[in-house]
């Protein structure tokens, strides 16, 4: 169901060391609704977890996820023929405005809630670049003005402008324009990389960002990552993250270890008895072999749930060491969605 890391229980995450998990608006306003959490006590009650949730606004999970949507001033629309976008109460096709995800957000109840934006790949080029990012600006404040939970919700905004310096540094300027206390508490997201740049074009985006973002708020690069673009982001000034990758790869048998990858799969882990990295204080790796995760790996749920046990600690010390040598403001997220 969604709300869940899948095959941990928020005990383990906790233990981990996990401050805060990410979830979709899209996701949970299908199943379980977010009327439902909302008369439930909201999404942490629901799900169990005491500490920070966030979710991110709903219409790039639509866009990336269904390749469907259709995007105009209003917000994000879905083609009737995709049965995964209709309300399931009247069958009508979904339209996502920013004030109704903004209502979703609210109703749900997370701690952090983002602006929907209007996200376009990054390797297309073109003035679609352009209207994405005035058009995200201009939903920033239709996202303000609905917000109904200043108060207990910080509401983020998501700087969009493609691999343009001009487009990035006008939407930067943009976002900081808008710091209304109480409403945007000033912290800032990157969105719109990721998605088949090239690193070099990727990393340099963020350069420009976290320069010209203030340095005392936090900045969250959205959908990042693997642990080398973490480190290198991080050493560019970002401090927060939210990424599938550690339990995707888990489930694919693959363990994330200081040299790179583990892949448990691989027959010559049948009779290994090490653990996944002898270097790694993990609860897995104190207490299991390789040979016995190889043998569950595909064939059963505990294979992929050790394995995503062992790469979230993983990436949990990663991002602990990059706070010690970096002095990031260290607010990692971990990715509750598409699972
Ligand atoms: N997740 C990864 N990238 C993005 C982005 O650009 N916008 C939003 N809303 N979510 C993201
Ligand atoms: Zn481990």
């Amino acid at each position: 169901m969604a709300g869940t890391i899948k095959g941990l229980t928020t005990d383990q995450l906790e233990e981990i060391g996990c401050q805060i998990i990410l979830g979709n608006t899209y996701h949970l306003a299908l199943r379980p609704t977010s009327e439902l959490i909302d008369e439930l006590g909201g999404l942490h009650k629901f799900m169990n977890w005491p500490r920070a949730l966030l979710t991110d606004s709903g219409g790039f999970q639509m866009v990336s996820l269904l390749h469907l949507a259709d995007i105009t001033e209003k917000g994000v629309t879905f083609q009737a023929s995709c049965f995964l976008t209709q309300s399931p109460v009247d069958g009508k096709p979904m339209l996502l405005t920013p004030e109704e995800s903004i209502q979703i957000q609210n109703r749900i109840g997370a701690d952090i809630i983002m602006a929907l934006d209007d996200v376009v790949k990054t390797t297309i080029t073109g003035p679609r670049i352009e209207e994405a990012m005035y058009r995200t600006l201009r939903w920033i404040d239709r996202c303000i003005a609905a917000h109904k939970r200043p108060h207990d919700q910080n509401l983020f905004g998501i700087v969009q402008g493609g691999l343009d310096p001009v487009l990035r540094d006008i939407c930067v300027r943009g976002l900081v324009d808008r710091n209304l206390p109480g409403y945007v508490h000033s912290i800032y997201a990157i969105g719109g990389l990721a998605g088949g740049e090239d690193k070099d074009s990727f990393w340099r985006v963020v350069a420009q960002c976290t320069a010209t973002l203030p340095e005392d708020k936090p900045r969250y690069v959205m959908g990042v990552g693997y642990p080398l673009d973490i480190v290198v982001c991080s050493a560019l000034g970002a401090d927060m993250y939210d990424c599938v990758y550690p339990t995707r790869t888990a489930r694919f048998g693959t363990a994330l270890v200081p040299e790179g990858v583990l892949k448990l799969k691989h027959r010559a882990m049948a009779e290994d008895t090490r653990p996944i990295d002898p270097t790694c204080a993990c609860m897995v790796c104190k207490n299991y072999t390789r040979a016995y995760i190889h043998s569950l790996v595909t064939k059963d749920a505990m294979g992929s749930q050790l394995l995503s046990f062992h790469n979230l600690y993983y990436m949990m010390q990663v991002c602990m060491q990059l706070f010690a040598e970096n002095g990031n403001l260290f607010l990692p997220a971990t990715d509750l969605s598409k699972i």
